[in-house]
């Protein structure tokens, strides 16, 4: 029995409401908008194309280089413009997330370049940009095993919820606050991403795995519906 209510009203299986859209970035290869709420990602992917220096080429493969930003006035208190430690990680670990759904071996010597911008942040950011960069990634038409799809797991109380809110991020007892972002490839049950910020139990860990599959179908159907709807125009 959950002795809590959301701030938003949402069951601790419902996502945010969900937009996602191709497209959003004319001049780019391929382009997506994903957004979970207020949480607004745009990505837009540039390549392959040959790689400059030189000796950062890898003749056996393609380079895929995420830059992860969000924007200054994408929170609410003004974020200092440009790169921090914190965008490096993000960045880092969205291209983990994605190589394995890419055939990089396809391209040696290019760089698959993936730029990701939070527009607006209201948790779950990273996640949010790695769905829209897997939709961008497609819209390209670069060759692709599957889309990967991304949520965060959070914790109210001592009960696993998908999806949170900052607010409900910023809310939290006794332990603090859980992140639990994961991401999976969609048509099968290997996660890419799997990252944890706070305090979970282990015996909490099937419960949120479960969360996470089940809110993956949900994003995937999403991410699936507007690649068809950029494809018909
Ligand atoms: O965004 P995500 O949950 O993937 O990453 P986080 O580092 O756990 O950040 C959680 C949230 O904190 C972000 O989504 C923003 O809403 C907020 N944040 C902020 O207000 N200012 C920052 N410089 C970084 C994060």
């Amino acid at each position: 029995m959950v002795a809590f209510k959301r701030p938003d009203g949402r069951k601790i299986t419902d996502l945010r409401p969900m937009t996602a859209k191709v497209g959003v970035v004319p001049n780019a290869d391929g382009s997506a908008l994903f957004a979970f709420g207020d949480t607004i990602a745009i990505a837009a992917v540039y390549g392959p194309r040959l790689l400059h220096p030189q000796h950062m080429q890898d003749p056996k493969q393609a380079v895929l280089r995420v830059n992860y930003d969000l924007l200054s006035f994408s929170v609410y208190e003004r974020k200092k413009p440009g790169p921090s430690r914190r965008s490096q990680e993000i960045s880092k670990m969205t291209e983990y997330a994605l190589s394995p759904v890419l055939d990089l071996k396809e391209f040696p010597n290019t760089v698959i370049d993936v730029q990701i911008y939070i527009l607006q942040a209201d948790a779950g950011t990273r996640t949010a940009g790695i769905n829209a960069a897997s939709m961008a990634l497609a819209h390209a038409g670069l060759p692709m095993k599957d889309l990967v799809c991304s949520v965060a797991i959070g914790k109210q109380d001592t009960t696993v919820v998908v999806d949170l809110t900052k607010e409900e991020e910023d809310f939290h007892e006794g332990e603090g606050a859980t992140d639990f972002p994961l991401a999976k490839i969609a048509n099968s049950d290997q996660f890419t991403l799997v990252q944890l910020d706070g305090n979970i139990s282990t015996d909490l860990i099937p419960a949120a795995i479960q969360l996470a599959n089940d809110a993956c179908a949900e994003i995937y159907e999403v991410q699936k519906k507007a690649l068809k709807e950029g494809a018909l125009q």
